[in-house]
């Protein structure tokens, strides 16, 4: 009898293939009612894995599952699953790291660039006829990237791809705080380790990239923006909670920083009336971090394969939850 694995996200069709040569596979679509379907709760019921993204994994939701062996992100932040819960019930957890690295560094570039360079503001005038004469007044000014000084709270994966950018395409002097250093970034990037405040005062950019948890919640609040240049300018592609939101509009407001660059924020989708939308010194993305047709089925594929080393070989190369193997399942 084949294992059966639920697929909740729109993946592409060959990951569909892929599974099906060893599972059997059921699809349905993500949205905020598919708790309450009943397709999906008997699917669920005698599911196997699961596979997709942003579905809140905790007890309640795991006692609908009795059968699984496996949950699958296809993400590397897995902030959605209660892991603690699932490690408890004997149940493997999976996410995609290091195939997006690349991407999300330019993400977090292109709100760098675009946050500095006012580029969504200037896109704006010239399109709204204020480009009425051929040299620009000072208005409209932004302020450089290159040699400046980038700080980086959580420099792993995707932070060293940043880093990377950082160093060799722009020449700027990278500090970074971490739980532990990151040996090979101070190599090959020049990047010094520092405590969080002597980042925060130091640093023309700070890029937030540490996964969310309830020790990482609001990590950075009233305290932390007091502590930024006021020429500063927050960039955060990695969880919105990450952030005291009201901090930050406060900070931007008494011109505390400069600006900011958002891919994620506390909510999501964002409120339309959420102040920050309304500013013209804060670019917002809608979380596209990793949103590149070749990186979201690299992310798909991994996903896929880390359901089918799972349920036919125990030990999925993503394991997030590794005491299970320690354990001796
Ligand atoms: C992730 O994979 O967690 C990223 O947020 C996707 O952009």
């Amino acid at each position: 009898m084949k294992q059966k694995v639920i697929v909740y996200n729109k993946v592409d069709p060959t990951v569909i293939e892929y599974l099906e040569k060893t599972c059997e596979v059921q699809y349905f679509e993500y949205n905020d009612q598919l708790l309450n379907n009943p397709l999906f709760l008997k699917a669920l019921s005698e599911a196997h894995a699961i596979l997709g993204s942003r579905l809140k994994v905790d007890s309640s939701f795991l006692d609908l599952a009795p059968k699984l062996k496996i949950v699958s992100n296809i993400s590397v932040g897995y902030d959605n699953f209660d892991i603690v819960e699932i490690t408890n019930r004997g149940i493997m957890a999976t996410n995609t790291p290091t195939v997006l690295n690349d991407t999300v560094a330019d993400t977090i570039f292109a709100l760098m660039l675009a946050t500095a360079r006012r580029v969504p503001e200037m896109v704006q005038n010239v399109r709204n006829g204020k480009w009425i004469k051929s040299n620009i007044d000072e208005e409209w000014f932004g302020v450089d990237i290159h040699h400046k000084t980038l700080g980086i709270i959580g420099l792993g994966g995707i932070g060293s791809a940043l880093a990377k950018r950082a160093h060799f395409g722009f020449d700027m002097n990278i500090l970074y705080h971490n739980r532990s250093r990151n040996e090979e970034a101070e190599r090959l990037y020049n990047a010094s380790y520092c405590s969080m405040e002597e980042l925060l005062q130091n640093s023309d950019f700070v890029c937030v990239m540490v996964p969310l948890s309830k020790h990482t919640e609001k990590l950075i609040g009233r305290r932390e923006f007091s502590l930024m240049k006021n020429s500063g300018i927050l960039i955060n592609a990695s969880r919105g909670k990450v952030i005291d939101e009201e901090a930050l509009i406060e900070a931007i407001q008494q011109n505390e920083i400069l600006g900011a660059g958002l891919d994620v924020f506390s909510q999501e989708p964002v409120a339309t009336d959420n102040p920050l939308l309304s500013m013209d010194n804060v670019v917002a993305l809608p979380h596209i971090g990793s949103a590149t047709k070749e990186t979201r089925l690299k992310m798909q594929l991994l996903a896929a394969e880390n359901v089918v080393e799972g349920l036919m070989r125990g030990t999925p190369k993503n394991l997030i939850n590794h005491e299970l193997i320690l354990n001796n399942r």
